[in-house]
């Protein structure tokens, strides 16, 4: 398929374009278009075979419902079928916006367009060519962020183009956009409104109009068996090529930490980027240097977030650090996007600077099978290191040799498991060097509330930044097989976060 691209100049040609861009989504084609947020990916959303393309093109998965598009408020009482008062208050003060509400849908809207769901995402974008190009293609245009699945979102016609240039109709090129992070998404289908995805509308903003609002369980915790409510939030949006962890801290700490963490990685032959401010890249050493914007403008901040970060996908770096970009406004939906993409990986400073670990200990219930694996994987991976490894159990009534299929996988892949015996966690185990790795949930918060003053507790996943350890415990020799491979996977992760935050 050849992409047509047709700019739009702000002249009289522009009509054409825009009514010859209608005929095409009309017709069941994709067309591509700013909007004030990103670039979307249209098609006509009342239309089922012309929705399910947009899965295609994008590589979505097709659960992940789409944002209808308006252009009239007229239009919406068509595809919902109740519309609250509040959702009437906050399209009143905000659209055309860059707000997503969620409604019951009618029977006109196809599952194709929902992902299956019986409500619908419903967004009047404040853009003017989208407005038109939405009244030109029918009024209904379902359109996600024009970019490949697992990208960053797209804000300038070339992001789209070096996404779906020849799986797509059309690109439409409105220069680039004025924000830069999708829109808020808030349910309105349920009692109490909850902002399902943070955005350029705060929160503070939301509630001056309809009074409380809540927000997502799951944008607030980064724990993995909260399910958000919009879908897509599920996915991670997008992970660079390179590492990225963020660091957090005061200022100078910060500055002083990234220049440390950056030499030591130039002395082992390796690269490392930066994203910074304005305010602060005088201060900065690194030779690949991008600065995001200014911190006396959080929206520069939000509009070239990522750009840079597609940016650093086509450089040759091994690692990105990040500042972070905590604020009372926009700083909620800036972080939600950059912590995505740094699959959670945060490094705190303190003035005193990190030190390294001395103690790396993995906690499982009854230390028989998953935390003695864990270990034995570590050990081998760690040699030398000059770091100990140890596995402990939360409940241990007395002690026990290693589970025989775990101690099977291990020799099978070539570690030896010693002479392990179950072992109860106590005090002594613990400590300011030690990074305590637990295999669930519920043992890190049983250690967190037992040793309040032990730092560094994560659960092995939230540490690697990845998902998908399950228990083989009862099972058969290929479940400790998988859980093998699973633990090495993640301990990979784990290892290479330690060198980025120069803690090995
Ligand atoms: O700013 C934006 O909203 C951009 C521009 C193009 O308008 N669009 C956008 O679409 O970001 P997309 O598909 O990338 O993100 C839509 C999000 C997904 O997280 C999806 O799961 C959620 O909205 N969503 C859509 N319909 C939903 C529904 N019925 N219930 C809950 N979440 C829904
Ligand atoms: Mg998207």
């Amino acid at each position: 398929m050849v992409t047509t691209i047709v700019t739009i100049r702000g002249d009289e040609t522009d009509e054409a374009k825009i009514a010859q861009a209608g005929e095409l989504l009309k017709a069941g084609k994709l067309v591509a278009f700013p909007t004030e947020t990103v670039y979307g990916l249209g098609a006509n959303a009342l239309d089922a075979q012309a929705a399910s393309k947009i899965y295609s093109a994008k590589g979505r998965p097709s659960d992940n419902p789409l944002i209808v598009h308006i252009a009239d408020w007229d239009a919406l009482g068509l595809i919902v079928s109740e519309i609250p008062a509040k959702a009437r208050m906050l399209a009143e003060k905000f659209w055309p916006g860059p707000l997503t509400m969620i409604f019951p849908k009618s029977s006109r809207v196809p599952y194709e367009t929902t992902g299956g769901l019986d409500t619908v995402a419903v967004r009047m974008p404040g853009n003017d060519i989208a407005l038109r190009l939405i009244r030109a293609g029918g009024g209904y245009i379902a359109a996600p962020s024009a970019n490949t699945s697992g990208r960053p979102s797209p804000t300038s016609a070339q992001h789209v183009k070096d996404d779906l240039d020849g799986k797509i109709d059309m690109i439409v090129d409105g220069g680039e956009v004025s924000i830069g992070l999708e829109s808020t998404i808030v349910d309105l289908s349920e009692e109490e409104p909850a902002i399902l995805r943070p955005g350029y509308i705060t929160r503070a903003m939301l509630e001056e109009v309809i009074g409380e609002v809540q927000v997502d369980q799951a944008l607030i915790k980064d724990d993995s068996n909260i399910i958000p409510k919009a879908p897509g939030m599920k996915y991670r949006h997008y992970a660079p090529k390179a590492d990225l962890l963020v660091v957090e801290g005061r200022q100078q700490d910060v500055i002083g930490k990234i220049n440390e963490l950056v030499r030591d990685k130039a002395e082992h032959g390796l690269t490392a980027g930066v994203i910074c401010t304005e305010e602060s890249r005088p201060y900065y050493e690194a030779e690949i240097l991008r600065v995001i914007g200014s911190r006396e403008d959080e929206n520069s901040i939000a509009r070239n977030l990522f750009a840079i970060l597609r940016e650093f996908d086509s450089l040759e770096v091994d690692g990105i650090y990040s500042e972070s970009f905590e604020s009372p406004g926009l700083g909620q939906a800036i972080m939600n996007r950059l912590l995505k993409a740094a699959g959670h990986q945060v490094l705190q400073v303190g003035s005193g600077g990190v030190s390294k670990y001395s103690r790396l200990l993995f906690v499982s219930s009854g230390n028989t099978c998953v935390s003695p694996m864990a270990e034995g994987i570590a050990r081998k991976k760690l040699e030398g290191k000059g770091i100990e490894i140890l596995s402990r159990g939360m409940v241990v009534l007395f002690p026990e040799p290693l589970n025989q299929k775990a101690e099977a996988v291990m020799i099978r892949n070539g570690i030896k498991p010693g002479r392990h015996m179950s072992c109860q966690l106590s005090r002594e185990d613990l400590g300011d060097g030690c990074l305590v790795l637990t295999v669930d949930r519920k043992q890190k918060e049983e250690i967190q509330a037992a040793y309040p003053e032990q730092n560094n507790v994560y659960t092995l996943e939230e540490y690697a930044g990845c998902q998908g350890l399950s228990s083989p415990y009862g099972g058969e020799l290929a479940d400790y097989g998988r859980c093998f491979e699973q633990l090495e996977r993640m301990i990979d992760k784990a290892v290479r976060r330690m060198e980025w935050e120069g803690r090995l």
